[in-house]
């Protein structure tokens, strides 16, 4: 009988630790807007709070703060070197910075500017270079806005990291 017991709470243990671990999903309230050209709304990256850090940037002339962030199908292309899959989701956000009020030397994110990114969507982005969909959306005072003047120029401009898959970022990773 004794027996039994204990292979029976053996039994529920090994159940306990072998159950899966859920998945913890944030997702992060963002605003109902769309772009007006290629109609990629703002909900598109409701989810980036998970998405993976692949890469940070400052931009000296804008003195902004940029971080850039990768879903999981786009994290595992670049952390494996392969082309990037339809579904693949990369977010950039941009922040002004503000000197660190108990701490002056360090810099520290202070306003949110902007938040874009970029699709990967074989159908929907067929005439587009990699087939790259883009958006942004800009924080004006409190609110965000679509970036009304469509997306030429991002296509124009992200054609010069063509041979990176028309992406300016690399995996930034300890050596
Ligand atoms: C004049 C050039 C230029 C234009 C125009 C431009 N980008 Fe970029 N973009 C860059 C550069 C350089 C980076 C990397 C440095 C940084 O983070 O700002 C970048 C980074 C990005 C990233 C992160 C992935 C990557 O390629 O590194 C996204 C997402 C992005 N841009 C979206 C857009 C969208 C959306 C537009 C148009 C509304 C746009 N870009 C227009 C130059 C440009």
């Amino acid at each position: 009988m004794h027996k039994i017991k204990i292979i029976y709470i053996l039994l529920i243990v090994i159940f306990i630790s072998c159950k899966k671990e859920e998945e913890y999903k944030l997702i992060a309230s963002v605003p109902d807007l769309e772009m007006p050209t290629n109609h990629l709304k703002f909900k598109e990256i409701e989810e980036y709070k998970n998405y993976k850090i692949v890469g940070t940037h400052f931009r000296t002339d804008k003195k902004e703060l940029r971080y850039i962030l990768a879903n999981n199908k786009a994290f595992k292309a670049y952390n494996e070197g392969t082309p990037f899959p339809n579904g693949s989701k990369i977010v950039k956000i941009g922040w002004t910075v503000k000197n660190m009020s108990n701490f002056n030397p360090a810099l520290e994110a202070n306003k949110v500017q902007r938040i874009e990114y970029m699709i990967k969507d074989n159908k929907r982005f067929s005439k587009n270079p990699g087939n790259w969909g883009y958006a942004r959306f800009v924080k004006k005072e409190e609110n965000y806005q679509a970036w009304s003047k469509g997306t030429t120029s991002c296509i124009s401009c992200h054609n010069i990291a063509k041979d990176n898959g028309y992406l300016f970022t690399k995996m930034q990773k300890l050596q």
